[in-house]
């Protein structure tokens, strides 16, 4: 076969065997085999010197022609190749921008937050701090040194939940925190009030759950009174429930404090007249009080001859089930989104 058959023979076979190629990695072998150092078309131009001299300068420049073939075959051949996979890429990887978006559900405050808040607001305004004690308490904290000994028939009033160490329990309410706070204070006067979740091991009603928040108050000095008691938790309700909401103190017992009272709001619902959610008293208790024990007072380190002060605790349930027209005070807990989700 003569150089120029040759050369057609390569120029044909390289033409062809480029329309089967379909992708880049076979673009590439294409390349290396047709246009590459040890390709058909490079080992004759490097045999060149050996082709007789008179034929040598129409073999070169037909050689030069079929090289210049196939590379500007393949330069339009590997545009081609490269477009087609961009349009896969485009079809395959294709995002839906029609498709609806999902909805962003934004989070709420929590009832008992707002009223936490509300609470925290009103007593800041007369120079209360929030004090923060612990849920798990010892039963010397919750119990012994707020004057509640052990077998003392008093312990009857809080359904307490123990734990397997005989000496740790849930608090049952948020007095134990008055003796954190008046060990951290002393003897400095104290004005702080202590919110916390407290547990009591309860038969669960539309009333009472066995998890519910109370906040505490505490204010201890030199000089504190009965009247600073009526004066701070009058105000207290009177911004909570409005000005002319009608209010009255009866006495009562808690085993630290004394004397000890509770505090009572007329009846929303009936306006005092008489209904089934204040037992047809007219009044709703929404809080106990009293002097601090002096019993409590030195398990706190003060000295119950030079200081004094008034406690209080209260649960927020009711305020907020009053507030937000809850029905069912179990709702507070039970995490249910539809609920949750009114306010
Ligand atoms: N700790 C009491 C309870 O949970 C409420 C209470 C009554 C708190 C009188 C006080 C107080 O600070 O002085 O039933």
């Amino acid at each position: 076969m003569d150089e120029f058959s040759r050369l057609d023979e390569i120029q044909k076979t390289g033409l062809e065997a480029l329309q089967a190629v379909a992708d880049e990695n076979a673009l590439q072998s294409w390349r290396v085999g047709y246009l590459g150092r040890s390709s058909p078309i490079m080992t004759l131009f490097s045999q060149l010197p050996q082709v007789p001299k008179e034929l040598r300068p129409a073999v070169g420049q037909r050689a030069n022609q079929v090289k210049q073939a196939l590379e500007s075959a393949y330069a339009l051949h590997s545009q081609a190749v490269k477009e087609a996979s961009l349009n896969r890429a485009l079809q395959s990887e294709q995002v839906d921008v029609t498709l609806p978006g999902r909805r962003f559900v934004p989070g709420r405050l929590h009832p008992e937050t707002r009223t936490l808040r509300e609470v925290y607001r009103l007593f800041g305004d007369m120079g209360f701090q929030v004090y923060r004690s612990p849920d798990v308490e010892t039963d010397d904290y919750n119990f012994g040194l707020l004057n509640i000994p052990e077998y003392h028939p008093a312990r009857d009033m809080w359904d307490t939940f123990y734990t397997t160490n005989p000496n740790v329990v849930l608090r049952t309410h948020t007095s134990p925190g008055q003796i954190r706070a008046m060990r951290d204070f002393a003897p400095e006067p104290i004005r702080v009030i202590l919110p916390g979740m407290c547990y009591r091991y309860e038969q669960v009603t539309v009333r009472a759950d066995i998890q519910f928040y109370q906040v505490e108050v505490l204010a201890v000095g030199r000089h504190i009174t009965f009247g600073d008691l009526k004066g701070t938790l009058t105000e207290f309700a009177q911004r909570m429930y409005g000005a002319d909401v009608r209010l009255r103190f009866r006495p009562s017992y808690f085993p630290f404090t004394e004397p000890s009272a509770e505090l009572d709001v007329e009846c929303f619902i009936c306006g005092g007249v008489g209904c089934p959610v204040c037992k047809q008293s007219g009044w709703l208790e929404i809080l106990g009080c009293g002097m601090i024990h002096p019993v409590v007072l030195q398990n706190g380190g003060y000295d119950p001859t030079e200081f004094s002060g008034f406690a209080a605790g209260m649960g927020t349930g009711r305020i907020s089930m009053l507030r937000y027209h809850i029905d069912d005070i179990r709702n507070l807990w039970i995490n249910d989104i539809r609920f949750l989700d009114q306010f």
